[in-house]
């Protein structure tokens, strides 16, 4: 019987598709065999454990650049200890472009920083002005180089495109063989609201929510989707914040329309409520699009159950609320509008999945990992290396314990932002070791992330794309 490096003993193998009692033995970086007896260098005991596939979070700002020049406080470094703190050991954060630049303009930057990731990370291409040049000879090479998912902002200054820009992006996507992600939110209605806010004085943070309601979501959310069936494109509609924009989702997929689409854990278990705290305070829930009520968290459920939504990332974008960087870096009585837009979540995610959809009993646990690990790895391409346990994937796993209840704290997030907003919430289930490409980079909340560490992970045509046949 041959030893293994590593074996990963008497825990419960989950997939997206079985739940099975077996030992996972690991040789080098990859799994080797999964099956009864197995004997290794090094054995891990997992008993009373699930042992998942490592989380993927498909959805994350990491170290990007602003258009100002600033640079985001989370760092591939910070970011690696907190995903593996939370379970994940995949990341897919934003290469940036900028109106009037090339994407070449800071490719090299971001690949320079990307390089000392301790984590394995793809890329999506932010496309802000997609001109001749870029349509025609950037992004025909970055497709080759392995990056395969463009993002398109329907709404931000200075990010966002106007249909006639995003249709160039279709087309181009199409041509390519890329998949076009998009922030649905209608930049005109948000502007006319902020502005009738901003003139009656309502500068506060609880004004965000009230100027982007859910109807200029579900604006965009429809005219993403009709310009994407009139191209012929599949989209995946990023962070849906509430069951009225998953509902216009459900009607184009039972047209046969290729869309799909995500929520996030700030939209399951943050409200609306919660930007209208005393002070400053509520800037650090302020995301986009906004948290709603009490009630939508259900009818996003109902959406994960039914299909429609089919990936739970993070978008995770940090900023820190106190120092002069971060939520406040135009000032501390700067209105809403001038306060960045992002929440940290990358340790965060999968606990809250798990503990408001497995432990509550909305999904099963095959459902979680489908959401948290598998879906993504195919959607983006990273499929049949991540996103599963079988011979032949990277060894990247999470021992999870389902009856540890844990109150979530900032110290327990192990990110460089000094808060987080999911401070006090006790969750059910918890990550209690982390494997990355067959080492252990998480033990009992002992981080390990080694600078460089990581590798990029060019990415492949999405394994789910149409017309690609069935694996
Ligand atoms: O508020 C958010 N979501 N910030 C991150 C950027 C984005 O829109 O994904
Ligand atoms: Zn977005
Ligand atoms: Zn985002």
């Amino acid at each position: 019987m041959s030893t293994f490096d590593l074996v990963i003993r008497g825990g419960t193998v989950v997939t997206a598709a079985d739940t099975f009692e077996a030992d996972i033995g690991i040789a080098g970086e990859q799994i080797a065999a999964v099956g009864r007896g197995l004997e290794g260098k090094r054995v891990v005991d997992a008993s009373g454990r699930f042992v998942l596939p490592g989380g993927v979070d498909s959805h994350c700002h990491i170290e990007q650049i602003e258009a100002d020049g600033s640079v985001h406080e989370e760092t591939f470094e910070s970011a690696a200890r907190s995903a593996f703190a939370g379970g994940t050991t995949t990341l897919i954060p934003f290469a940036p472009q900028f109106k009037g630049q090339a994407i070449a303009a800071h490719a090299g930057d971001y690949a320079a920083r990307a390089a000392r990731s301790p984590i394995d990370y793809a890329l999506h291409q932010i496309v802000t002005d997609p001109t001749d040049a870029v349509t025609g000879e950037e992004l025909p090479a970055i497709v080759r180089n392995g990056v395969r998912s463009l993002k398109v902002f329907l709404t931000y200054d200075p990010f966002y495109v106007t249909d006639g820009e995003y249709l160039r992006v279709l087309e181009a996507a199409k041509r390519l063989g890329a998949i076009v992600c998009v922030h649905c939110e209608n930049y005109d209605a948000i502007k006319w609201g902020a502005d009738a806010l901003l003139r009656d004085g309502r500068t506060e943070p609880a004004s965000h929510a009230l100027s982007r309601p859910r109807v200029v979501e579900r604006e965009a959310t429809y005219r993403a989707i009709a310009l994407a069936e009139l191209v012929d494109q599949p989209v995946h509609i990023f962070h849906v914040s509430c069951a009225e924009v998953a509902d216009e989702i459900a009607r184009a997929q039972s047209r046969g329309v290729k869309v799909t689409a995500e929520t996030c854990p700030q939209y399951l278990v943050l409200t609306a409520a919660d930007m209208a705290r005393p002070g400053r305070e509520g800037a650090k829930f302020m995301c986009s699009p906004s948290p709603r009520d009490a009630g939508d968290a259900e009818g996003l459920w109902r959406a994960i159950r039914n299909g429609t939504l089919d990936i739970i990332s993070s978008d995770h974008c940090g900023y820190s609320f106190g120092g002069s960087r971060g939520k406040w870096i135009h000032g501390p009585d700067a209105d809403f509008t001038r306060i960045p837009n992002g929440i940290p979540g990358l340790a965060a995610r999968l606990a809250i999945a798990f503990s408001e959809g497995v432990s509550k009993g909305r999904i099963g646990i095959n459902r979680f990992v489908a959401l948290t690990a598998t879906t993504p790895a195919r959607r983006f391409g990273l499929y049949p290396r991540k996103g599963s346990i079988a011979p032949g994937f990277d060894a990247d796993l999470v021992l999870w314990d389902p009856e540890r209840e844990v109150t979530l704290t900032n110290d327990l997030m192990q990110h460089a932002i000094d808060y987080t907003p999911y401070e006090g919430l006790t969750v059910k289930g918890w990550p209690t070791m982390t494997v990355a490409r067959g080492s252990v980079v998480m033990d009992n909340g002992v981080v390990t992330a080694s600078p460089g560490a990581g590798r990029f992970l060019a990415a492949s045509a999405a394994a789910d794309a149409p017309g690609r046949p069935p694996r």
